[in-house]
């Protein structure tokens, strides 16, 4: 997608779609204030707001055709509230939406009154995009082509925040598609491939085949994968800058293709899109890819498992007992509880890498889903400046992460009986002993657990947000590295 500025009037400006924010009024008929621009054609729309009962309410709409009174083929009203940021994300995240429901090729996107800071044109870019991806290729008939020109008018031009914005995009939606891909298409191999295809100058990638898992007693990733016909991968991702690196990140994702259950095998409803559950993995390889593109000062390494869980004759079994990289023996208890086995591993291995800090990213519990919601990751660190700062940058990021209690006290539900620990810990705060089980696998004070069970693959329509995969979090880690960077304190 192309992004342009342009200085005519709005009555003058071609595009397919003419999408004009409007701050909340306290009658329709004060619409017209907004529309002056689009001369004796305001008066007709203000009409028909009244109609409409339109007064620019946060996320309402109005669209109207243009019948040839002014340039724009078809118009769009969006209520941006009182023209706060978030506000101006939801407008643009649904003038992007509606502009793929029509296949308009070209839109432009006012906010006629208002002055668009930086901070606000990278959000409505971002979300402009969000609300354009949809995933239909699978679709024979009626699908309708993403815009490929977003034109900003009264707008001032800012390159580098379209280009900040379109490295983000683009990893996002690399994201995206890979969790929507089915796992027939996406499973540990063709994961790994995606990673290799992003190697660079500045982007190393290593993978290790099955053999080689084993071999280095990565248990955990071996005893979860040995039960397909889709050998596991490990791989390893480093982003170093060109110049002296500001600061060390380790990023890590759970990278289950396919989660079945394995033999303790979830009913067809739970399993029917456990596809997603190599979300986390998705996201840290978007992340790289927008990382890659903004080149910040900062080493990142990014590392995932992927496996395919599956019930078979070679499976890991109920009572099996795995070593793990770090010599930890791990009671299997239920072979559904695999993520945290395959994380475990990856985690050991990225504390090895000594990073100033380490964020994994997994689709890991039914109960996270339970507790927050479709909107909400739950955060799970000991460092209370490592949860600040994550909430602040999913804030500007317009990503939803909210804070959970790692206490000590819930240790012993995850005590074992004849291993050191089991992969379990009860239905009662099973979100919070997943988290627990992870810290038993990395010494790192500066560690953070991302349980995105919730956000990372929507059932239905949410917000500008199609169905499917998100790509939550990679807009959040790309502008917490970028932040990292960008100061010259780490
Ligand atoms: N991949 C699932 C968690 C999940 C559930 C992700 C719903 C996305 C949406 C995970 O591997 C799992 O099956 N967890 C079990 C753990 C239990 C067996 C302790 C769960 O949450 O039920
Ligand atoms: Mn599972
Ligand atoms: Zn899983």
């Amino acid at each position: 997608m192309r992004v342009a500025f342009a200085a005519s009037s709005l009555a003058q400006t071609k595009a397919d779609l003419l999408v004009i924010g409007v701050p909340a009024v306290s009658a329709s008929a004060d619409v017209a204030a907004t529309l002056a621009d689009l001369g004796d054609f305001a008066a007709a729309l203000a009409a028909v707001a009244t109609d409409e009962e339109f007064t620019g309410k946060p996320a309402s709409t109005l669209g109207a055709p243009t019948y040839g009174r002014i340039a724009a083929g078809r118009i769009l009203l969006v209520g941006t509230g009182p023209g706060a940021v978030a506000d101006v994300r939801a407008a643009a995240g649904i003038a992007g939406k509606e502009a793929r429901a029509r296949g308009a090729k070209t839109v432009a996107l006012a906010f006629p009154g208002a002055t668009v800071n930086t901070v606000e044109l990278r959000a409505a870019i971002e979300a402009f995009a969000e609300g354009n991806y949809k995933f239909d290729k699978y679709k024979s008939t009626g699908r309708k082509a993403p815009a490929d020109a977003l034109v900003f008018v009264g707008v001032n031009e800012d390159m580098d925040a379209v280009s900040r914005a379109l490295a983000l995009v683009a990893g996002q939606e690399l994201a995206r598609d890979l969790v929507n891909e089915p796992a027939d298409t996406i499973y540990p191999e063709s994961l790994a491939q995606v990673a290799l295809g992003l190697a660079s100058d500045r982007v190393k990638v290593v993978v290790l085949d099955e053999t080689a898992i084993r071999e280095k007693g990565m248990g955990g990733i071996y005893g979860v994968g040995k039960g397909s016909a889709r050998p596991p991968r490990f791989v390893h991702m480093t982003y170093t800058p060109a110049g002296e690196a500001k600061g060390h990140i380790a990023l890590v994702g759970k990278g289950v293709t396919f989660d079945s259950g394995g033999l303790s095998l979830k009913p067809s409803d739970g399993m029917m899109t456990m596809r997603c559950d190599m979300a986390g993995a998705a996201a840290v390889i978007g992340a790289m890819k927008a990382i890659a593109g903004l080149a910040p000062a900062v080493r990142v390494d990014a590392i995932f498992g992927a496996v395919e869980n599956m019930p078979s004759g070679t499976s890991y079994k109920l009572g099996d007992i795995l070593t793990m990289y770090n010599g930890k023996k791990v009671e299997i208890h239920n072979t559904d509880a695999e993520g945290r086995l395959v994380l475990a591993d990856c985690l050991t291995y990225a504390t090895e890498l000594k990073p100033d800090a380490l964020v994994d990213l997994a689709t890991l519990t039914g109960a996270a889903v339970v507790a927050l919601g479709d909107w909400y990751s739950a955060v799970y660190t000991r460092s209370d400046a490592l949860a600040a700062t994550l909430a602040a940058r999913a804030g500007e990021a317009g990503e939803g992460v909210w804070r959970m209690p790692l206490p000590d006290l819930y240790k012993d539900k995850i005590k074992a009986e004849w291993g050191d620990i089991k992969n379990v810990g009860g239905r009662a705060g099973g979100s919070i002993t997943a988290a627990l089980f992870l810290a038993e696998f990395t010494t790192l004070e500066n560690w953070a657990h991302i349980d995105i069970a919730g956000p990372a693959f929507l059932d239905s329509a949410l917000m500008h947000y199609a169905p499917g995969g998100t790509g939550t979090m990679v807009r959040t880690l790309t502008r917490w590295v970028e932040g990292i960077g960008d100061s010259s304190a780490k």
